[in-house]
């Protein structure tokens, strides 16, 4: 039996896993440093790095005993080596060439971005999604396929041929979804986390109090955040006097009622969720346009697409569009490392036995690597 053991540090959670053959997930330990960083408001890159090099090795421990296998019964090693917090990255990629080489065993290096994408193959005992059940009609059916990650790093839209050939059709010019809606939510003076916080906020709000308009960009089929983060900010406290760090508001988010409040998170998830289904809406229009093959599914992934709302619309989208939606339970959705050895899994299945030992770990994603393609993409790109 096939135990891929997969390992993630790309930010801050420190997260080992191990998945079978048949996509199940046999273990998922993860070491959140929320606390470490909540008081700067934001992660900070020396503090990630030293706490996954503390906590790497007892996580791998847990997620194998959890898995109920002996450290002799894992088969292969997959590591998340890009994108994310170089310092950060280095640490699980670091442990991962080491338990492969100690047990001369397959090493898979990871993209992040690809393992969110199709972490909705992903089975526990709990729950069996409909589409696929192991890695190999995980690799065989479903294709093409949109994929979208939504997650505070990325937002990327791709064309799928198969878990390694995507091709990016478009991506944020700005912020990722999450990325804004962590902000929004600290303008609406939430706390942290945001983006759950935000959702919260939005429940029982009217979400056509403040209209959002779509952006209107070169390649359509990107995103942009930053212009609803600006007419939000300006909803809150006010159109600024003067400029930069010498600008004044009149209002703060203090003076903001509790039903006001709810109403503006309730508008800007809606405006951001409404983005979203428009760029699908293109992609899909635009692959027959482009003399390409219909999409058959829609693979979502990212810590956003926990977000309940975004999860109904995109129900609703792919019931509409005749699209099967392969969508990750929610603890998959954000940082974990079951998603890095399921990937590396759905790789297996496609005959691919793993990477060299010098593979580096890298900030940047192949897969947004370069210019923003044109709306055909840039031809699909190998996923490692
Ligand atoms: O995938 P993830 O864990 O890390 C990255 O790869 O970026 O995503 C984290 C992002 C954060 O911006 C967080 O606010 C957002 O996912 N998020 C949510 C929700 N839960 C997490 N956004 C909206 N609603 C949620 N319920
Ligand atoms: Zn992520």
């Amino acid at each position: 039996m096939s135990h891929i053991l997969g390992i993630e540090s790309s930010c801050d959670e420190t997260a080992a896993a191990v998945v079978d053959a048949s996509l199940h997930v046999r273990s998922n330990v993860v070491a959140s440093q929320y606390d470490l960083h909540a008081e700067y408001g934001g992660v900070v890159p020396e503090i990630a790095s030293r706490a996954h090099l503390e906590r790497v090795l007892p996580v791998i421990r847990k997620a194998i005993e959890e898995a109920g296998i002996g450290m002799h019964e894992v088969t292969a090693v997959a590591a998340g080596v890009r994108p994310g917090l170089i310092g950060s990255l280095l640490v699980g990629t670091s442990a991962a060439k080491g338990f492969a080489w100690a047990r001369m065993l397959p090493f898979y290096a990871v993209d992040h971005v690809a393992a969110h994408m199709f972490a909705g193959l992903l089975r526990t005992d709990a729950a069996v999604p409909a589409a696929c059940g192991n890695a190999a009609s995980g690799v065989a059916s479903g294709y093409p396929a949109l994929g979208l990650v939504v997650s505070g790093g990325h937002t990327s839209l791709f064309r799928i041929e198969n878990p390694v050939a995507c091709a990016l059709l478009g991506r944020t010019i700005d912020d990722a979804v999450g990325e804004a809606m962590d902000k929004a939510a600290s303008m609406l003076g939430l706390g942290h986390p945001g983006g759950p916080n935000l959702e919260r906020c939005a429940q029982g709000g009217d979400a056509g109090a403040l209209r959002f308009a779509t952006p209107q960009l070169p390649n359509m089929l990107d995103f942009s955040l930053s212009g609803l983060k600006t007419k939000l900010l300006y909803e809150v406290r006010g159109v600024p006097q003067g400029r930069g760090a010498q600008a004044t508001f009149a209002r703060t988010s203090a003076d903001l009622s509790e039903s006001r409040r709810s109403d503006l998170a309730a508008s800007f998830q809606k405006a951001a969720i409404a983005q979203v289904l428009d760029r699908l809406s293109r992609a899909l229009d635009a692959a027959p346009a482009d003399g390409a093959a219909r999409p058959q599914s829609l693979f979502v992934g990212g810590g956003v697409v926990s977000n309940a709302s975004l999860r109904a619309a995109l129900a609703a989208w792919c019931a509409s569009h005749g699209i099967a939606l392969v969508v990750p339970e929610r603890r998959f959705c954000v940082d974990n490392a079951a998603m890095i050895a399921g990937h590396a899994q759905l790789r297996r299945a496609l005959g691919d036995a793993g990477d060299d030992l010098s593979v580096p770990a890298e900030p940047v994603s192949l897969l947004a690597r370069g210019a923003a393609p044109s709306r055909r993409g840039d031809g699909p790109k190998r996923v490692q």
